[in-house]
């Protein structure tokens, strides 16, 4: 099924494999897991992490909007505009997303990442190496010049991880968190930051024949 599924779809046999995990794009049986592990708890309900306060919606509602997004992502794919939602595998479980998106990349050559993981699993290492795997999709895989991403400036840890992997604050935006005002810090990885941190224990699997659908041929 898998390999039928990849000869049509050529996105289904990408994998990014790091020492610790895997990422593929979100097929089916990932999604429905991923969607096990939001029923479980992405986040303390205290705090609203996402800029789109999309955990807050109730259940049933939460569980099925969220597979609709993942579909939605995959349906609307074109090379202009793109959305890869990759589930994490850890241990041949699907433990939490990481995103890549980009708007005329063949031209902008420039990426957004986002990422979450279920709250079992977080301050374990594994977002840092999530988002060291997606940006070595970006800039080793497809060529990317820049990556672009964001937090709430009370999100240590997302704003940890970036700090991690070489990214630089780009200014601040207010925007709008559950009917309050909050400050979102900005944040940029240059190309050349990524390189001097670059890993050399990643591999990019089946990348060849997706390119053209990244607008990376
Ligand atoms: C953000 C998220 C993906 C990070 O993944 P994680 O596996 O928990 O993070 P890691 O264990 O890789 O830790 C990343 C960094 O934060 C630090 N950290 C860990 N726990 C922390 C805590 N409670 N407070 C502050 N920093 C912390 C780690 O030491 C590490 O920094 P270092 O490399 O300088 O040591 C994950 O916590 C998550 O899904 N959070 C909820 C959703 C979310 O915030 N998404 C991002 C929206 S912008």
């Amino acid at each position: 099924m898998k390999e039928r599924a990849a000869r049509y779809w050529p996105l289904f046999g990408l994998r990014i494999v790091t020492p610790l995990l895997e990422i593929r794009l979100a097929d089916d049986d990932d999604v429905f897991a991923l969607v096990d592990e939001i029923v479980e708890g992405v986040h303390d309900p205290s705090t609203m992490p996402f800029n789109v306060g999309w955990t807050d919606i109730p259940s049933p509602r939460l569980e099925r909007e969220s597979l609709q997004w993942f579909w939605r992502q995959r349906a609307q794919w074109g090379p202009d505009n793109w959305t890869f939602s990759g589930a994490v595998i850890v241990d041949g479980h699907a433990v939490g997303v990481q995103d890549l998106s980009a708007d005329n990349f063949a031209i902008l050559r420039t990426v957004r990442t986002g990422s979450w993981l279920g709250m079992r699993h977080q301050g374990r290492g594994i977002g840092k190496e999530m988002r060291a795997a997606i940006l070595h999709l970006a800039f080793a895989g497809l060529g990317a010049v820049e990556a672009n991403s964001g937090a709430w400036h009370d999100n240590a840890r997302s704003l940890n991880v970036s700090d991690a992997l070489g990214y630089e604050i780009n200014g601040e935006d207010v925007g709008l968190r559950r009917g309050s005002a909050e400050r979102q810090v900005r944040l940029r990885l240059t190309r050349d930051s990524w390189q001097y941190k670059r890993r050399d224990d990643i591999r990019l699997v089946g990348l060849e024949d997706c390119l053209e659908l990244f607008g990376a041929a």
